[in-house]
C-alpha cells in the first residue's frame, strides 16, 4: 500500500511581522522542536478521510474552520488529476492553535509536503509555497507568505515579500524565551485592522510600518555583530511601533512590561499579535528558564526556550 510524510515547525518571527505584508523585511526562525506531522495511507474504500485535533471524517465535510485545508487538498488533486484517489491523512501537530506560532501554515505545509510524496510528485521550494498561499489567502486574506516560508524552512530567514528570501545565520550569544500569553491570538482580525488604518490614516500608518522596516535591518546588523543588548532594545522599539499600530492588547503589554521588569533585554509580541504569544531575549539559558519559571505565576501558560547561538541547527 502506497504511504507519504510531511512535516514542518513552528515559527517564530522575530521582528516585522505586519510589516511584512507591506513589502517591508522580516526575519522569522523555525522552531524545530515543535513539528506538524502529515502521514498519509492509501485505502480501498474510495473515500478522502481527514484525521485531525478539530476534525475526524470525510473531507467533503470539513468544517468551515477548515475550509483553507479541504480547498488546498482538493486544489492538489485536482491539478494532478488524482481527486478519485482514496486515502487516510492524519494530521499530528506539536503547535497550540492561533498563538502566533503559525500553526496553519505550518499544517499546510506539511500536508503538500505529505501529498507530493504520496504520490512521488517532484515540489520545488517556490511551488511548495505557492500551495501553502492559498491556504493562508483563506485563512489571512492577505498573506505575506512568511509563516509557511518558516516553517518550511530548517534555518532562520530574512525575507521582503515577492522580491528576497534567503537563511539569515544567527548566532547571537543570548537565549530566545517564548512565552503563550494563553489567549487566542487573532491573526486575520489584525490583519484586517492594519490594512484599515492604512485607509483611514494612510501617512501616520506607513511611517509606523517604515519603521518596523528600518528595526529589521537594525535587528539584522545587531544580529550579525553579536549584540544581544542592541537587539533587546530594537524588540522594544518594535513592541512600540506595534502597539501605536494596534495588534498587541493589554494583556500582552502587562506581560511584556512585567517580563522587562524581570530582566529581559528586549520584548515584544510574535506573529499576528492581539493575543498569541511574545518574545522576550535573554543573557543565556539560565535567565531564560528562571524568567519562564516567573512568568508562569504570571498567567503564561507555556513557554519555549529557543538558544539563538545555534538558532540555524536542526
Ligand atoms: C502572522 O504570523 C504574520 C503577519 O505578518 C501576517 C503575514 O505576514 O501574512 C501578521
Amino acid at each position: 500500500m502506497r504511504s507519504g510524510n510531511g512535516v514542518s515547525h513552528a515559527k517564530i518571527i522575530l521582528i516585522g511581522e505586519h510589516a511584512v505584508v507591506y513589502g517591508q523585511p522580516a526575519i522569522a526562525l523555525p522552531l524545530s522542536k515543535v513539528k506538524t506531522r502529515v502521514h498519509i495511507e492509501e485505502t480501498n474504500n474510495g473515500k478522502q478521510i481527514l484525521h485531525s485535533r478539530y476534525f475526524d471524517g470525510e473531507l467533503l465535510h470539513a468544517p468551515t474552520s477548515l475550509a483553507g485545508m479541504k480547498h488546498l487538498i482538493e486544489h492538489i488533486l485536482d491539478e494532478h488529476s488524482l481527486t478519485a484517489s482514496s486515502f487516510n491523512m492524519t494530521i499530528k501537530s506539536d503547535l497550540p492553535a492561533e498563538r502566533g506560532m503559525g500553526s496553519s501554515a505550518a499544517t499546510a505545509v506539511a500536508v503538500i509536503r505529505a501529498l507530493y510524496d504520496y504520490f512521488e510528485l517532484h515540489l520545488s521550494p517556490a511551488k511548495l509555497l505557492r500551495l501553502a498561499n492559498i491556504a493562508e489567502k483563506i485563512i489571512h486574506g492577505n498573506p505575506s507568505g512568511l509563516d509557511a516560508a518558516t516553517s518550511a524552512s530548517s534555518h532562520p530567514i530574512w525575507m521582503v515579500k515577492n522580491k528576497e528570501l534567503y537563511t539569515l545565520p544567527i548566532n547571537i550569544n543570548a537565549s530566545l524565551l517564548i512565552c503563550d500569553s494563553g489567549i487566542k491570538g487573532r491573526t486575520g482580525e489584525a490583519v484586517a485592522s492594519v490594512k484599515k488604518r492604512l485607509e483611514l490614516d494612510q501617512h501616520a500608518t506607513q511611517t509606523l510600518l517604515n519603521k518596523l522596516g528600518k528595526l529589521a535591518f537594525a535587528a539584522r546588523e545587531q544580529i550579525a555583530h553579536d549584540d544581544p543588548t542592541g537587539l533587546g532594545e530594537t524588540f522594544n522599539t518594535a513592541q512600540e511601533q506595534l502597539a501605536a499600530l494596534g495588534v498587541s492588547n493589554k494583556q500582552l503589554d502587562t506581560l511584556i512590561e512585567t517580563s522587562l521588569s524581570l530582566g529581559a533585554l528586549g520584548s515584544k509580541l510574535t506573529g499576528g499579535g492581539r493575543g498569541g504569544c511574545f518574545i522576550s531575549l535573554m543573557k543565556d539559558q539560565e535567565e531564560a528558564e528562571r524568567l519562564a519559571q516567573q512568568l508562569r505565576i504570571k498567567g503564561v501558560t507555556e513557554t519555549w526556550i529557543q538558544p539563538l547561538g545555534n538558532a540555524s541547527e536542526e
